[in-house]
């Protein structure tokens, strides 16, 4: 399978604009996206205890699930770059009665503001297929950094699939046309990425988001 990532043409600041207008209806527009959450994070098997941290968390449906896992001896960290995403999450967290076990701040993933090795997973689900392709190593590095030895990478995104058919080359050339229309979004393929980076037992598995839409969840562990 080719391993073309096409370019990422759209701004940070239009990123930015971008979620803070979807934010209210987000959760409806996604809802096919679930699933491969929800699998990912059966992937990232955190544990009572954990510090996990979710780069991207948007609207905070995984900072509640992770929390309750993580149990009142763990904690959440969570970043985004959209102060709206940020309001929404903070008031998620809240309704859930989880403000002591939860950490949400705004912030870049090219740039995360925590010391080297305090994560057992750093999880983020469609972020990467939003940045642009030279910036996708520079972000693994950051999330390589404050993994702590033996932690796990986790990362779910819109992706090219392995059939003929999931090849996305028709979504490729309207992104190109109009990226902001699908959120930015545009499929990647990063396995390989986490391979050159060094990490361990990488691992890909495909999905189709609301059946016609292929998503990969790839993940790997920083070495001891
Ligand atoms: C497609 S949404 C995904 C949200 C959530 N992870 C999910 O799967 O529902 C993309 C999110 O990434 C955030 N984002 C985009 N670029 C970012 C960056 N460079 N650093 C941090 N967050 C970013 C956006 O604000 C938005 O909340």
């Amino acid at each position: 399978m080719t391993n073309v990532v096409v370019s990422a043409p759209i701004t940070t600041k239009k990123v930015q604009r971008l979620y803070n207008f979807l934010s209210p209806i987000y959760d409806y527009l996604t809802r096919n996206e679930n699933f491969s959450k929800k699998k990912g994070l059966e992937v990232a098997d955190i544990k009572s205890g954990f510090v996990a941290l979710e780069v991207a968390f948007g609207t905070g449906q995984i900072i509640i699930e992770s929390a309750l896992k993580v149990g009142k001896d763990g904690k959440v960290y969570g970043i985004d770059i959209s102060p709206k995403m940020l309001d929404r999450s903070r008031k998620k967290v809240k309704k859930h009665a989880l403000t002591t076990r939860v950490d949400l701040q705004l912030g870049d993933a090219r740039k995360l503001p925590y010391t080297d090795e305090v994560f057992d997973v750093v999880f983020s689900s469609y972020m990467l297929d939003l940045i642009d392709t030279p910036d996708i190593s520079k972000v693994l590095v950051e999330f390589k950094r404050v993994l702590k030895r033996k932690g796990r990478l986790v990362l779910v995104s819109l992706s090219k699939g392995e059939s003929w058919y999931s090849n996305m080359k028709v979504y490729e050339w309207i992104y190109s046309k109009s990226p902001s229309l699908f959120g930015g979004c545009r499929p990647v393929l990063l396995r390989s990425f986490l391979e050159e980076l060094g990490f361990q037992n990488v691992k890909r598995k495909f999905l189709m988001a609301g059946r016609i839409i292929p998503v990969e969840i790839v993940w790997g562990d920083k070495p001891k």
